[in-house]
């Protein structure tokens, strides 16, 4: 079993440069079934979601060839099966992305309900409403999600919550529709943009991306096309945080500033000095930590995905701060391992209340989800002492080279593998 091993207490200092959205690779890997020849994606990160991901198209018959570690020229046009196993779609959330991809290209597909994070229930009912929208016949039985469709055909369709995972799934599913469709609430993430160029660039009509009404014409056929993904907007806020957390001084470099503003708001609100360059923002502590309130939101509100983490560092600035988590059900679960370390939070459904300690002590902790992964390395480099971190195949799904990363920044950082025996021994 690997772990990490971090002596913290060490200011992050220099220059950290960012990879690849992990949110977006996984919805554009699987949009390449919907092109006709090869897609040349750059700027893949190198991260197990993106192995996942690229053994489930070679699985199904998708021709993959690796350029280099961040590259690769994808043919999705020998796809011969449109079934993915649960042993495939276990690993990750994203999997279902399949459903729309294939259900867009070749009108049926037959997917295992997809694994990803637990953070709560995560219901997929927007997904199979868009579906039966376009025109498909949706059922789900011994865990697959069946789709089939004589015809697909747009439609406009009101979603009830705004979701990433069902816009995604929509877009997909429509971009060869006949006619015209219209997602109205749909989500604005970054990355929902970076698919739509690049459907655009395979030769799609989509519009208004980034918005909360996407209206996609359908076209008969999608062409290869070179892409690189955007920056990952939660990597990036993650080196932020724990710049600040650590009272230190990091350039976090290849960022789209504007992707962070919610996040860089917030560090200054905590009295952080924020400077934002034209693709690169400095955090640097400046002498005080103090108290601040998030509510989380689907973009352009503060990230879920960055909550975790910033109670990190609210835990240790001074006074009382509030979280309040409005998108995930379960997205506290980081604060049994948070409190093992000195911190004080009380949970109270979906509020947090943090009251800052002076500092946080080293202890042995796991990584209960991704997300939750990333706040216990904060914790562990802000905290004196030694931490241990397991389950760590959890942060792999989302931080390429974690470990290079966080030592160029000065932090004294290992990944150990320990006989499983010896594990067994110490529990
Ligand atoms: N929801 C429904 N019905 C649906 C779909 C979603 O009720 O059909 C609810 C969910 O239960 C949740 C809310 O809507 O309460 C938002 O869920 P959403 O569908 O937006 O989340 P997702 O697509 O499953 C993506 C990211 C997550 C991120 C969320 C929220 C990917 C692959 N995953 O998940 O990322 O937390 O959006 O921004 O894009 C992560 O990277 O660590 C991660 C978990």
């Amino acid at each position: 079993m690997e772990k990490f091993v971090i002596h913290g207490g060490r200011p992050l200092r220099g220059e950290v440069s960012i990879s690849g959205a992990k949110n977006a690779v996984v919805a554009i890997l699987p949009a390449t079934i919907l092109a006709d020849d090869v897609c040349r994606i750059e700027n893949i990160p190198n991260i197990s979601d993106v192995t996942y991901m690229v053994r489930i198209l070679k699985q199904i018959g998708a021709g993959v060839r690796v350029i280099n570690k961040h590259i690769l020229e994808i043919d999705a046009s020998t796809v011969h099966s449109f079934t993915v196993p649960d042993e495939l779609t276990k690993h990750m959330r994203a999997s279902y992305y399949l459903i729309g991809a294939l259900l867009g290209r070749y009108h049926q597909a037959r997917v295992s309900m997809p694994g990803g994070c637990d953070l709560g229930i995560r219901p997929i009912d927007q997904h199979i409403k868009g579906f039966e929208f376009l025109g498909a016949d949706v059922n789900i039985e011994n865990a697959m999600v069946n789709v089939r469709a004589e015809k697909l055909i747009g439609s406009s369709i009101y979603m009830d919550v705004v979701s990433v995972g069902a816009t995604v799934n929509i877009m997909l599913a429509a971009v060869k529709a006949r006619g015209l469709t219209v997602i109205e609430n749909a989500a604005k993430e970054p990355h929902i943009v970076d698919l739509a160029n690049f459907l655009n660039s395979m030769g799609a009509d989509v519009r208004g991306a980034g918005t909360d009404v996407i209206k996609i014409h359908g076209v008969e056929q999608l062409h290869g096309c070179t892409y690189s993904i955007i920056p990952d907007q939660i990597e990036a806020g993650t080196y932020m945080v724990a710049a600040g957390a650590t009272k230190g001084d990091v350039l976090v470099k290849n960022v789209i500033p504007k992707h962070l503003e919610s996040i860089s708001a917030k560090l200054e609100e905590c009295g952080l000095e924020v400077t934002e360059y034209d693709d690169s923002i400095r955090v640097r502590y400046v002498g005080k930590l103090s108290k601040c309130n998030i509510k989380t939101m689907p973009h352009p509100g503060f990230p879920t995905d960055m909550q975790p983490q910033m109670s990190v560092l609210l835990s240790l600035a001074s006074g009382t701060s509030i979280v309040s988590e409005n998108v995930s059900d379960n997205r506290y679960r980081y604060v049994a391992q948070l409190t093992r370390m000195g911190a004080n939070v009380q949970v109270d459904g979906k509020v947090a209340v943090i009251e800052g300690v002076r500092e946080l002590t080293g202890a042995p902790v796991k990584a209960d989800d991704l997300r939750a992964g990333a706040a216990m390395l904060i914790a562990g480099l802000a905290a004196e002492g030694t931490t241990e971190i397991e389950n760590i195949q959890h942060i792999d799904r989302g931080y390429e080279d974690v470990v290079e990363k966080f030592s160029a920044l000065g932090a004294d950082i290992v990944r150990r593998d320990y006989p499983d025996a010896v594990v067994e021994k110490a529990v």
